[in-house]
């Protein structure tokens, strides 16, 4: 269950931005870049982010962190850094920024600001010791931490503390599901999801739509400044043919992991994704997550 499909992120990419781009204004990112880079505002901010996949969470906040950036761009999933280089270069042509790619790394200038990219192959359940968190001044993952272990946070709490960063972790289901119009089986499909979602993914057993909770909890002990704003998908089939095929992906997708996590509901898993799909072109669905920042 950790491999995921580069169709799948950019699926969920439109939905992503959407639901960030609300976040944003209230965290206030140009003022974390600038804080981030100290007394000298022509300092060079460097940016880890965890779980990179195709480079969502670059193409989110490079623009708005602002100034000169070098971006680490760690995954264990080769495909995805390969295709790097072409889907940052497709986002900055229709933007109007610039992009060129050397053997080793990238370069992005986009108006009031610019990135050098380097992307890492690194197995982050595996070889965390070796995550080049020294200087790093912003840790950053989206749609990460949903997979991961409590002691595996806390280790990577311990790290980025001691390497003295910010952290950003967008994207943070909350386990808030709402389905418009309800059918039979909502509730129960939601529950085995919820409970497949604490599946081990390589990192000890997930905290799943807990995550949220127990990192803000623990930086606040750590005292971490701690700022959290709501990045709900909203995706509505009845105005976009887009939400339509995500639709058709989530409930394919949540229907498989309810089955897997109790094959004797297959069934009336089944039922439930036949309904799903009769009233799909008329459905509305959030999903809750959470961004935060700790600082
Ligand atoms: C839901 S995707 C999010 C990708 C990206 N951050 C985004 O927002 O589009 C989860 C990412 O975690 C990566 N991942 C899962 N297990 C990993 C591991 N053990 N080490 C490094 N990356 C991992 C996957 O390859 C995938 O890119």
């Amino acid at each position: 269950m950790t491999g995921f499909s580069s169709e799948w992120l950019s699926l969920r990419e439109p939905f992503d931005r959407e639901a960030r781009g609300v976040a944003a204004q209230s965290l206030k990112l140009p003022a974390l870049g600038a804080r981030l880079r100290g007394a000298d505002p022509r300092s060079t901010l460097s940016v880890l982010d965890l779980a990179c996949g195709t480079g969502a969470n670059l193409r989110e906040l490079a623009p708005r962190l602002g100034g000169s950036q070098q971006w680490t761009l760690v995954d264990h999933d080769p495909r995805l850094l390969e295709e790097l280089p072409v889907v940052l270069a497709a986002w900055t042509r229709p933007n109007g920024f610039v992009f060129r790619a050397e053997a080793t790394c990238m370069h992005i200038e986009g108006p009031g600001w610019n990135a050098k990219v380097q992307p890492q192959c690194i197995d982050l359940a595996l070889e965390f010791d070796t995550v080049p968190l020294a200087g790093q001044r912003l840790v950053t993952a989206s749609a990460l931490l949903d997979l991961v272990s409590a002691s595996w946070l806390d280790a990577l709490f311990a790290r980025v503390s001691a390497a003295g960063a910010a952290m950003l972790f967008a994207l943070n289901v909350d386990g808030r599901v709402a389905w418009d119009p309800p059918v039979a089986g909502d509730e129960e499909v939601n529950r085995l999801f919820a409970l497949h979602q604490h599946r081990d993914k390589g990192f000890g057993l997930a905290l799943g739509a807990e995550a949220a909770g127990f990192v803000v909890g623990r930086l606040q002990v750590m005292s971490y400044d701690v700022a959290r704003a709501a990045s709900d998908w909203c995706i509505n089939a009845i105005e976009d043919a887009q939400a339509l095929v995500m639709l058709a992906a989530m409930v394919e997708g949540m229907g498989a992991a309810a089955i897997e996590q109790d094959p004797t509901a297959r069934s009336s898993v089944n039922d439930w994704m036949q309904g799903r799909s009769r009233v799909l072109g008329k459905t509305r669905l959030r999903i809750g997550h959470q961004e935060i920042v700790a600082a």
